[in-house]
């Protein structure tokens, strides 16, 4: 583990693609380990984690007086982590600004949709309503706004006629999980670049 760099996942769900970047780095894909999976919720993806023996914790809001605490104090977990990159991955809750400055210029954020279209909770059922034939999946660094920030990389996803949400969601998954891989691998390269608010990647 000497001198790999380490990343922690947010999660509130399956945690499939938490998984898949363990994976990767279990591989060697990317020189980094996933060394810790929080989340807000009981949820199966912390079961997933701890069988990759991936320590694991919940901060959940139920249990603070407010938002802003349970902000400080999840904060605070992910801290003792020591991450190099922070990755919320299907991370259901808003994110607010005394985490988002914590780990600023390494918190990136994945979202089921092409950002800046479909932002919110329910970015596949909203690209269907609207009738798009392509949606996709964004990787983006996380800033005081909702599903916004600059964006790393983008992966698009065609809308089959008899799509559900279901079926579209899943295909979505599938290509996102090799993007986030693929974004996380360049960030912990040290190839991803901020600069006024756009990303660079360095090829
Ligand atoms: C993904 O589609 C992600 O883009 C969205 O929530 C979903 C999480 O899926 N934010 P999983 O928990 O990684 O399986």
């Amino acid at each position: 583990m000497n001198g790999r760099k380490r990343i922690v996942a947010l999660i509130s769900g399956s945690g499939s693609n938490m998984e898949a970047l363990a994976v990767a780095c279990e591989r060697g894909e990317i020189q980094a380990s996933v060394v810790a999976v929080l989340a807000d919720r009981d949820c199966s993806g912390l079961e997933l984690a701890a069988a990759r023996a991936i320590p694991t914790g919940r901060v959940e809001p139920k249990h603070f007086e407010s938002r802003e605490v349970w902000s400080e104090a999840l904060r605070d977990a992910v801290m003792v982590h020591e991450p190099d990159l922070v990755v919320s991955a299907g991370f259901m809750r808003i994110l607010s600004p005394v985490f988002v400055d914590a780990f600023a210029g390494r918190l990136i954020n994945l979202h089921p949709a092409l950002l800046p279209a479909f932002p919110g909770a329910h970015a596949v059922r909203d690209a269907l309503a609207a009738g798009v034939r392509v949606t996709g999946s964004t990787v983006h660094f996380v800033d005081h706004l909702v599903d916004h920030g600059p964006i790393i990389m983008q992966v698009p996803v065609a809308v089959e006629p008899d799509d559900s949400e279901e079926t579209l969601h899943e295909r979505i998954k599938e290509a996102e999980h090799r993007m986030l891989v693929d974004a996380c691998k360049m960030f912990i390269e040290g190839r991803v670049h901020l600069d006024a608010g756009r990303v660079l990647i360095e090829r």
